[in-house]
Parts: structure tokens; sequence; C-alpha cells
């Protein structure tokens, strides 16, 4: 099936690991230009480069103006935006410091919300658009021990279904891509901090019906329909990618 993806310019925050990744390999083969911008990105833009790559903290919000107008000026024109930067602490409400807390909330809600506030400015200026915000199943199912992080997920969902409201006239679709817990890095990290990460990714997978954990490659072939304009009539929603986390 045509994705209708050849040409479009797609931004992808968080797009040097695991989900982010995988979405900018996928795209790219769709034949989309791919951006990919991220905190931990070794180099800056090169014009030989087939994917343009900017450094910078998506929290910042001079940062994400001045990526904003550096792909407009090299493009012309911004289609897609898929808002993957995101980390956690894993702790407790009671533990959990200020310093912690805003940090995250920086990242994960405020770095969305800037980049979805520049884009959709942008994607109003030519033909619309598509916004794909990453949330999480934890927001749904409720957790424990990632206090900030699970409330950064919950308000990323109303952020997604506020935007898409203002700007469905103008031809901008905005979505959340829901998933389960999937095997890159991140979750790495988060096993890690348990006592005995064996046993937590054990209880993890166990939490799926499908019986296993999902895959960067999986999440981006969802990033890619939300995205892409066959998801045309599909907007202010959450699709679940969660390997039946929320319905088991
Ligand atoms: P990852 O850690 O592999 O990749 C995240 C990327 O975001 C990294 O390259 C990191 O450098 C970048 N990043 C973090 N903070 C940034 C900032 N302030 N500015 C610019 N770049 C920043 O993580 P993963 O697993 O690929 O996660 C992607 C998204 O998916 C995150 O929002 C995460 O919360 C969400 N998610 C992941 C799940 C999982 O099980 N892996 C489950 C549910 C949601």
């Amino acid at each position: 099936m045509d994705m209708e993806m050849a040409g479009k310019v797609v931004a992808i925050t968080g797009g040097a690991s695991g989900i982010g990744a995988a979405c900018a390999e996928l795209f790219q083969s769709e034949g989309a230009q791919i951006v990919v911008i991220d905190r931990a990105a070794t180099k800056t833009e090169t014009q030989s480069d087939k994917t343009m790559v900017l450094a910078g903290d998506v929290g910042d919000e001079a940062t994400v103006k001045a990526h904003v107008s550096q792909i407009i000026a090299r493009y012309g024109r911004l289609d897609g935006l898929v808002t993957c930067a995101g980390f956690s602490t894993g702790t407790s409400v009671v533990n959990t410091s200020l310093e912690d807390w805003e940090a995250v909330l920086r990242t994960n809600l405020t770095g969305t919300f800037l980049w979805s506030r520049e884009a959709a400015i942008a994607m109003k200026n030519s033909d619309g658009g598509s916004i794909v915000m990453i949330g999480s199943q934890l927001a749904f199912a409720g957790g424990r021990s990632n206090a900030a992080y699970l409330s950064s997920k919950g308000a990323v969902v109303s952020l997604a279904r506020t935007l898409a409201v203002e700007h469905a006239s103008d031809g901008i679709r905005v979505n959340v891509l829901v998933p389960g817990a999937i095997e890159t890095p991140l979750l790495s990290r988060s096993f890690a901090r348990s006592n005995d990460p064996a046993a937590a990714k054990a209880r993890s997978i166990a939490r799926h019906p499908i019986g296993r954990l999902g895959r960067s490659e999986e999440m981006a072939r969802a990033a890619l329909f939300l995205v892409s304009p066959i998801s045309s009539f599909t907007t202010g929603s959450c699709l679940m990618a969660d390997g039946g986390w929320l319905a088991g």
C-alpha cells in the first residue's frame, strides 16, 4: 500500500534512539525527508546527509524555534511531526524531588508542547499536516514508581486532544500513539533500576496478552499510519499499540 509519504518533510524528536530512530528509518524508506532532533545527536546539520540532524533540547524554547526555522529555510515546509523525546526517573510521588519532576515534565510535556506549537504554526502556513505524540499505556492503566513520567504522559493526551480540536479546520491532525513496553534503551534503563531486572522484565512481559515485549519497528509502523494521509479521518485519538496491555 502506498502510504503517500513521498516528499513529505517529517521531524522526529528523540529520533536518535529507540522508537524515534525506527520511525526515521521506516519513514525514510517510504520516501519522506526526515529531520531528527535529539539532545544525544553527535553532529549538527550537514547538507550532504539524506537525514537532517539537529542537536538540542526539546524543552528549550529558543532552540525549538530555531530548529523549526532551519527546517522551513531548507525545505520550505513541515508536513509531519512525531514527538518521541522522553525519559523517566522511576520514583514514587513521595520520592520524587522537585528537580526530577521538573526535568521530566520539561522534556516529556513542555518539549511536546513547544514542538507541536511551532509545528502547528508552520503547518497552518502550508497545507496542514499530521502530528503524532508518543504517550504511554501507563497513562491509562496507572502504575507505580514513575510519578513524573505518568503525569507527563497523561497530560500529553490532553494536549493532543486540545491541539486536534483547535486546528482540525486548518488540515492539521493530532493523535497519540500509545505503546506497551517496547525493547529500547529506555526500557532497559527502567528494568535496570529494579532490584531484580530479570524479574521486572518477566513481569512486564506477563502484562501483555500477546506474551512478549514490543519492538520499535512495530511502533514505527503504527506511527507511520498516523502521520501519513492514510489516516485522514483520524484526529484527537489514541492508537493503542500495546500488545493488549490495556485490554488485559
Ligand atoms: P530512548 O531512550 O531509546 O530514546 C529517547 C530519545 O530521546 C533519546 O535519543 C534521547 O537522547 C532523546 N531525548 C530525551 N530527552 C530529550 C530532550 N530533552 N531533548 C532532545 N532529545 C531528548 O526511548 P524510547 O523507548 O525510544 O522512547 C521514545 C518515547 O516512547 C518516549 O517518549 C517514551 O516515553 C515513549 N514510550 C516508550 C516505551 C518503552 O517501553 N520503550 C513505552 C511507552 C512509551
